[in-house]
């Protein structure tokens, strides 16, 4: 762990709170970010340790609104140690975590307890969610002004949409007062049945239920509805389908206080991957089919909803990307496709997966940064702004990548618990290098490489 002054030289720093995209040096000490631009020798302070940026991308840290960390409850398929480290090797200073643990967040003593063993165990900073009804069982909502004051970063059932409108009505209602945004998993479980894959030619190849379009769009259209009715703030959780893109940028057209999150899976890996060729244009299943790292919910689905989702992100009306990460314990993945349990542990791959799409020119680098940082953190509000920008005077929470790093994914090398990915195996380009949270590095990944350090060369 690495506390004193840092200077980054010659990096490509991209902060998107202030436009800025140049190359320069940042410098770094007391935890917060002192200087950025081109530095004469005479600014860096002796004893300085230096770290050759060239050829890297130098941003603000990574804020995930959406994660399960498992704890408490589930400490056998995560915990806020291991999801913690997992965050950091993927560059997430900040992330947020679900509150379908056991018991659920739905009351200031789990907040506090999360808190209280974030303090102790985690590397970055842990923002726990707090359930919008009790239980999360979808009857009764939960306190949430006794959520709010004890420091929930926003509200969610996820796991579980919150099925009763009037419910999510009531929920919107004091989401404006209590300045924090209600995330819906949205999904209409009239709708979704027994579904365990996206509706189309492929479950249907496989014999398996297929979960429409229509489960996610209903919902989408019905708190769009309610966040007018009441002025509420609504975010939308991991969009998956072409369809929903229009019902949220029309939202936004309107004034509402809509906004919407995409996960690094729904932009790039289709439902042809549960074929089992890893995407290859298979029309026959091949011998992994059904293979159960690809069952998530909602579900991946087809080119053209992917496609959809990048352009929505690339033009803004998708504000964030959002991991989902939903690490599983083996067993829960060791059984049929209907059986498994849904999820993919994303946070060490995120990075690595999303900048093809900046490879592919689908997606500029800026966006990708913005939808990383600056998106995520206005969502979560004002004073959260400032985990998400270089500006001097601020927390120094910072990731460092190479954009041009090959690596192959080995879930046996992952940090998190959780080794339930489809990329497993996979060739990506692109890889965290190191991340900093208030000036201390947290992880320090290949191609780290300090000089001498100034003063004492
Ligand atoms: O795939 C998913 N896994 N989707 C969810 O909404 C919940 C999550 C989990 O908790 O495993
Ligand atoms: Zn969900």
């Amino acid at each position: 762990m690495e506390t004193e002054s840092l200077v980054i030289r010659q990096a490509r720093i991209i902060d998107p709170s202030r436009d800025l995209d140049q190359v320069g040096d940042i410098l770094i000490g007391n935890g917060e970010i002192l200087a950025t631009g081109s530095l004469g020798s005479d600014s860096i302070p002796d004893g300085t340790r230096v770290i050759d940026g060239t050829g890297l991308v130098v941003a603000p840290g990574f804020i995930d609104l959406h994660c399960h960390l498992r704890e408490p409850g589930f400490e056998y398929k995560e915990t806020i140690a291991a999801g913690s480290r997992a965050g950091a090797k993927g560059g997430f200073t900040t992330l947020c975590a679900m509150p379908n643990t056991d018991p659920p967040i739905d009351n200031a003593a789990v907040v506090e307890f999360i808190q209280q063993k974030a303090r102790q165990d985690s590397k970055v900073r842990i923002l726990p969610i707090g359930c919008v009804t009790k239980g999360r069982k979808g009857y009764e909502l939960s306190e949430m002004e006794e959520l709010a004051s004890a420091g929930v970063a926003c509200f969610s059932d996820d796991g579980d949409p919150v099925f009763d409108a009037n419910l999510m009505k009531l929920a919107l209602t004091y989401s404006s007062d209590l300045g924090l945004a209600i995330s819906n998993h949205c999904q209409d479980k009239s709708l979704s049945c027994n579904g365990v894959m996206a509706e189309g030619p492929v479950a249907t190849h496989l014999g398996l239920d297929g979960i429409p379009a229509a489960a996610e769009e209903a919902m989408i259209a019905r708190d769009i509805a309610l966040a007018e009715s009441t002025g509420g703030r609504l975010h939308v959780a991991h969009l998956s389908t072409a369809g929903s893109v229009p019902l949220v940028r029309e939202a936004k057209d309107r004034g509402l206080s809509v906004t919407a999150e995409v996960c690094p899976h729904h932009l790039t890996v289709t439902d042809q991957w549960v074929l089992g060729g890893k995407g290859a244009s298979a029309s026959v299943a091949g011998s992994l089919a059904y293979d159960t790292s690809t069952k998530v919910y909602p579900p991946l689905r087809s080119l053209n909803d992917v496609e959809a989702l990048i352009k929505g992100l690339a033009d803004g009306v998708i504000d964030c990307i959002a991991t989902d990460h939903a690490p599983h314990d083996l067993t829960s993945k060791q059984v049929t496709y209907q059986d498994a349990a849904f999820g993919i542990s994303v946070l060490e791959t995120a990075l690595g997966s999303l900048m093809q799409l900046v490879h592919e020119s689908k997606l500029s680098m800026v966006a990708l940064v913005d939808r990383l940082t600056l998106g995520p953190a206005k969502i979560l509000g004002e004073s959260y702004k400032e985990l998400a920008t270089l500006q001097p005077g601020t927390t120094a929470d910072i990731v460092i990548f190479d954009p041009e790093h090959e690596w192959t994914v080995d879930t046996s090398q992952f940090e998190s618990k959780g080794k339930n990915t489809p990329l497993d195996g996979t060739k990506l380009k692109g890889r965290v290098v190191a991340t900093i949270v208030g000036g201390t590095i947290v992880y320090d990944g290949p191609g780290l490489q300090f000089q001498a350090e100034k003063g004492r060369a």
